[in-house]
């Protein structure tokens, strides 16, 4: 056991109490109202970061701030290491569905309970005190370090990209580190393989001016929420394989990916309990994970319309909202894909009696590891050290647009090393980080820089 691994262990409880301070901060990047608890968040990450031996940064943005630390004593001949989090988290609501309160950090069966544990605070502040560790028990850290926060990650990054461009030679490194995933299964280090891309929608429809008795003019006139329903209903066919003119034709073939997908141990009954869901059923003739990584879908992630109170209302409504995202795959474009959802819609919504209004929300790229190189062995070596055991490599359904980008913008290539666990209810009540993977993490984090230090 290193000097740093010591310092862990021994400074772990009190890791943990800080990070509950940050736990407690209620950075919910959507909500207008949240704005101060923004900044206060920032302003203590900025804070705790300093405290790790970096010279530090806050950048107010057109949104929410961009906490930037940096730490150059390595020299020239070491390597620079980004290493990227967000800070912001996502709404807590429904809120009477929580066992204890989301921004009430509570321990139960290993676990810390709280928006944003694993999603992303506790994956960042892994970070900070694995930089804290190695400064204070080395006396220096063993590589160049950037280490970029942002506010924004959960609403689309909109302002991170203009950041990335306008800081490109501050920002120059050589590697990327992002722990901002997942792991296959407790005990099982894993190496993010692929992201999936976004194109992100709202759909309105509009019919009559005000809504109306729907015996008085039910029949006379179109009901915009059964538009609604019929135009989602179109955008697949009978084996859920999606109906949008031209969606599939950039997708590689799932048959690339299927070697890869083979050699990650997945239980698919595990998963099918995890959901709650009665069966996992999806696009005919293509696996569970290959739905998953190598697919792309579409999916209603919001309905609103007409009456949804206690009892019966006879109304007709006037207006009906969906919210509707497409997941990507590489090769797929996200603004061609919105061309074709766009066109798609129009011509399956009726031509007269409402109004279809799309309206393009944010967007992100696909993403694919280039797996290898000095990067990826030096993680797999201190994944190795940390958990007993040497990395899978597995795909990731969700999104994290920003990663392109940073290979766009900088060049350099990224690792995914993410420590959440299947069940962690990421974006739902109960979301939970497991202590232990979090304190491997730790260890994984602090001995990688070690591993990519020159000699
Ligand atoms: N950490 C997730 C992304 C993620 C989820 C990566 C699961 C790997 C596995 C991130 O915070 C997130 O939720 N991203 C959004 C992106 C969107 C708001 C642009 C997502 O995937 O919905
Ligand atoms: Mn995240
Ligand atoms: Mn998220």
């Amino acid at each position: 056991m290193s000097r740093t691994d010591t310092y862990i262990d021994e400074n772990l409880p009190r890791f943990r109490e800080e990070l509950f301070d940050f736990l407690r901060i209620p950075s919910v990047s959507a909500n207008a109202d949240r704005r101060p608890d923004m900044q206060r968040a920032a302003d203590w990450l900025a804070h705790e970061m300093r405290g790790a031996g970096l010279e530090v940064s806050v950048h107010a943005t057109a949104g929410h701030p961009v906490v930037l630390g940096e730490w150059r004593g390595a020299g020239a001949g070491a390597p620079t290491v980004l290493i990227y989090g967000h800070y912001d988290v996502q709404p807590a609501e429904p809120l009477e569905l929580w066992t204890s309160p989301p921004f009430e950090p509570t321990v139960r069966d290993g676990r810390i309970y709280a928006r944003g544990s694993v999603d992303d605070k506790g994956q960042l502040y892994m970070h900070v005190k694995a930089l804290e560790a190695l400064a204070r028990s080395e006396g220096k850290l063993p590589v160049n370090v950037v280490l970029v926060a942002e506010g924004e990650e959960e609403v689309g990054s909109d302002n991170l990209v203009p950041f990335l461009e306008q800081m490109k030679n501050r920002l120059a490194c050589d590697y990327v580190v992002v722990s901002d995933s997942g792991m296959v299964a407790p005990g099982i280090p894993t190496i993010g393989a692929s992201l999936r891309g976004l194109a992100y929608f709202q759909i309105d429809v509009d019919g009559p001016g005000k809504d109306l008795h729907s015996g008085s003019y039910g029949g006379a006139v179109l009901n915009p929420a059964t538009v609604l329903c019929r135009i989602i209903a179109s955008f697949h066919d009978a084996d859920w394989h999606a109906t949008i003119a031209g969606f599939y034709d950039q997708v590689r073939p799932a048959e690339e990916a299927r070697d890869q997908i083979a050699q990650v141990p997945f239980d698919e009954e595990k998963l099918r309990e995890e959901t709650g869901a009665q069966a996992l059923v999806g696009e005919k003739g293509y696996a569970t994970l290959e739905r998953l990584w190598v697919r792309p879908t579409v999916e209603v992630n919001g309905l609103l319309s007409g009456y949804t109170g206690e009892g019966s209302k006879t109304v007709l409504p006037a207006h009906a909202m969906a919210k509707v995202s497409c997941r990507l795959v590489p090769d797929q474009d996200p603004q061609k894909i919105a061309d074709l959802f766009e066109a798609h819609v129009r011509r399956v919504s009726p031509k007269e009696g409402v109004t279809v209004k799309v309206t393009r929300m944010h967007t992100g790229l696909a993403w694919r590891a280039q797996l290898g190189g000095p990067l990826y062995e030096a993680a797999a070596r201190a994944l190795e050290a940390a958990f007993g055991r040497p990395p899978v490599y597995a795909g990731e359904g969700g999104s994290i647009p920003i990663v392109s980008d940073f290979e766009r913008v900088l060049g350099a290539p990224v690792l995914l090393m993410g420590f959440g666990l299947p069940g962690e209810n990421a974006h739902a009540p109960d979301e939970w980080l497991d202590i232990d993977t979090w304190q491997r993490g730790l260890h994984a984090s602090a001995r990688l820089l070690q591993e990519l230090a020159p000699g």
